[in-house]
């Protein structure tokens, strides 16, 4: 019977953004993020050697008996994502078997969460195994799978590391003084399901041509160092103030970038005036962000206030027709 490699990973959703690339270093941050992991949300790839030198690929319906939403990747994905395993071997100097590769994810890909995090990670888990078990040698650190998977998509090396995950000049980690704020639940607010027409990598070039650029890392690490004191202090309120004023951040970059682009919607607009003006009334709404897309990412709490303001918001949306996805609860 032939050798069948399967790997998973988590997406993650970041609250303080990585947003921009120091020229010619691969995707290197000019300033550090720090993200929530979700563990509900997984990738899944299974590597098989296959005659020839030739890397192949092939959606994965099911795992376990557990379906998969059947993942239809454009050419240029399915490049990028193979290259990944090429350049992999090249890093670990493993000869050129080949190997058919089986990816998909069990959440859909319209919910506004890139999967790109969650499936770089998965194939880089499951190449390094295989090329280590080929070649009989020990399997490197997880900070290794992280610095090699960061050279697929960058985002994805926070995947490796739960429930938060700070992605600085040196590499991702956890982040130990937040291991006790764990199980935090997450809602998308879905309001447009069309891909994306400027692609992530196509932002993080652009925006280092707005002039609010300037000032950019500085901004980014001053919230940085709030954001994990609010955290760890259970100052959810500075917590929420921080993260909303990130995501704009971002999003204003985008649109004052030459040229200017930008993904949020009028009804974008509006989610977002509902969860402040309903959600937010005693300091203890969730926690907003959005993306490079136009859907908005809740994190409740996991305490009885979050799970009574999850509750109102799941009401709040339903009564306006907003279809919503919650990967807990
Ligand atoms: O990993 P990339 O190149 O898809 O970049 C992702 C960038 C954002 O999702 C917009 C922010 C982030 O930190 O995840």
């Amino acid at each position: 019977m032939k050798k069948v490699w399967t790997e998973s990973a988590p997406a993650n959703i970041a609250l303080i953004k990585y947003m921009g690339k120091i020229p010619g270093q691969g995707n290197r941050p000019t300033n550090a993020s720090l993200s929530y992991t979700l563990e509900h949300l997984r990738s899944y790839v299974q590597l098989e050697a296959i005659d020839g030198e030739v890397d192949q690929w092939q959606a994965l319906p099911a795992i376990d008996g557990k379906h998969l939403v059947t993942l239809e990747l454009s050419e240029k994905s399915k490049q990028r994502f193979l290259q990944h395993l090429t350049s992999v071997r090249q890093g670990m100097s493993a000869s050129t078997q080949a190997f058919l590769v089986r990816s998909g994810n069990d959440f859909p890909s319209d919910c506004g969460l890139a999967s790109s995090a969650s499936s770089f990670a998965a194939l880089t888990k499951a190449a390094v195994r295989a090329i280590c078990e080929l070649r009989e040698i020990k399997l490197p650190s997880i900070h290794t799978l992280s610095e090699l998977s960061r050279q697929g998509s960058g985002s994805s090396c926070r995947s490796f590391f739960s429930p938060w995950s700070v992605w600085r000049d040196d590499g991702a980690r956890e982040v130990p003084e937040l291991s006790h704020l764990t199980n935090l639940h997450h809602m998308v607010v879905v309001v447009e399901e069309e891909k994306k027409f400027v692609s992530s990598s196509e932002a993080h070039r652009r925006v280092t041509s707005s002039l609010l650029f300037n000032g950019r890392v500085d901004r980014a690490e001053f919230r940085l160092r709030e954001l994990l004191q609010a955290l760890q202090l259970g100052d959810w309120s500075t917590a929420t103030e921080v993260t909303w004023a990130e995501f704009w951040d971002m999003h204003a970059l985008f649109e004052t970038s030459r040229p200017s682009f930008g993904y949020m919607t009028a009804r974008s607009i509006e989610v977002l005036r509902m969860v402040r003006a309903e959600l937010w009334r005693n300091g203890l709404g969730p926690l907003v962000t959005m993306d490079a897309g136009a859907n908005i990412h809740l994190l409740f709490n996991d305490d009885s206030l979050g799970r009574d303001s999850f509750a109102s918001a799941q009401r709040m949306f339903a009564t306006n027709d907003l279809r919503v996805i919650v990967s807990t609860m």
